[in-house]
């Protein structure tokens, strides 16, 4: 099976080294040929958190030079999945899948502007993997994968099976979901409690446990989140506190990814992430105030940087 993983940040390129690291044919897809040409001559270093680093070569180029791939994977932030989605039907051979492993919803919809929905998957991994440098990543915290066929897809039970045992097969915690729509907002709950507001106070996942007032506001941003699902009509397993504190303590020493790009100067995720469950909210007549603000907060954030005091 060859493989393709486009965007060559925290997660695509750890997912990209770990399959290389597995024998799979693989090549990470970049947009930009200068830093695909660097990524080339460097490979990609992988540390963990005890300090171990390994570099993996794994083969980089632009879509047209990777070519047609049974499996792409789609790894870009969520603000540049129209780009993505721009490649993926040359990325795609006949009867390839794409799957997308982004935060936020709103991802799949764009994808399937440019090559419908019947070969798509989705995705959702809470791993904890920070972007050092450029192809330089630190694996903070390992955790599962779930993979499943949403609305739309026509992709097998069967196809679905063979994508996870890819990803087993790497070293990676994967399982098949179903109800893969209800995996993506359990997701969502957990990203719109800890981005933000580890984005906001510059701090790593596990400081929000023991920092009480944050902690309150990223617990109500969650509950509003789960309180949207339920009312689209999704059941989600668990309480929202309970899930956040479990991802919060098993990826502790991450900074979350939303933080990652407020630190670099990036566009961040607050619109496929608090906003898309304000908007979501608002469409069905529930009020979402402390996404409405987080929202507002985090534009902020990115607008002010120019302003900012040393
Ligand atoms: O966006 C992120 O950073 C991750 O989804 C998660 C699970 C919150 C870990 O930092």
């Amino acid at each position: 099976m060859k493989l393709a993983v486009l965007g060559p940040g925290a997660l695509g390129c750890l997912i990209a080294a770990l399959f290389r690291e597995a024998g799979v044919e693989v090549s990470l897809v970049d947009y930009r040929p200068d830093r695909a040409a660097r990524l080339r001559l460097r490979g990609i270093q992988v540390h963990s958190l005890e300090g171990v680093q390994r570099v993996v070569e794994v083969p980089i180029g632009l879509a047209p030079e990777v070519g047609p791939c049974d499996l792409t994977i789609v790894a870009v932030k969520a603000y540049q999945t129209e780009t993505a989605a721009r490649v993926l039907p040359e990325l795609m051979s006949q009867g390839g899948v794409a799957l997308t492993l982004q935060n936020g919803l709103g991802n799949l919809e764009t994808m399937a502007r440019t090559v419908g929905t019947s070969r798509l998957l989705a995705g959702v991994g809470l791993l904890g993997v920070t972007r050092q440098d450029e192809g330089r990543i630190i694996y903070a915290g390992r955790g599962v994968i779930f993979i499943g066929a949403p609305a739309g897809s026509q992709v097998a039970a069967s196809e679905v099976a063979a994508v996870v045992d890819l990803f087993r097969g790497a070293g990676l915690e994967c399982q098949p979901r179903e109800n893969i729509e209800a995996v993506l907002w359990e997701k969502l709950v957990i990203n719109a409690g800890i981005n933000p507001l580890t984005a906001l106070l510059r701090v790593p996942n596990g400081a929000l446990l023991k920092l009480p007032e944050a902690w309150e506001v990223a617990v109500a941003a969650a509950a509003e989140a789960q309180a949207v699902a339920q009312a689209a009509g999704l059941t989600l397993s668990g309480d929202p506190a309970a899930r956040l504190r479990q991802v919060c303590d098993h990826t502790a020493a991450n900074r979350s990814s939303m933080l990652q790009d407020i630190l670099a100067g990036r566009p961040t995720e607050i619109e496929a992430i608090n906003a898309q469950v304000a908007t979501r909210g608002r469409a069905l007549g529930l009020l979402t105030p402390v996404n409405d603000l987080l929202t507002l907060l985090i534009r902020a954030a990115t607008q002010s940087a120019p302003f900012t005091v040393a």
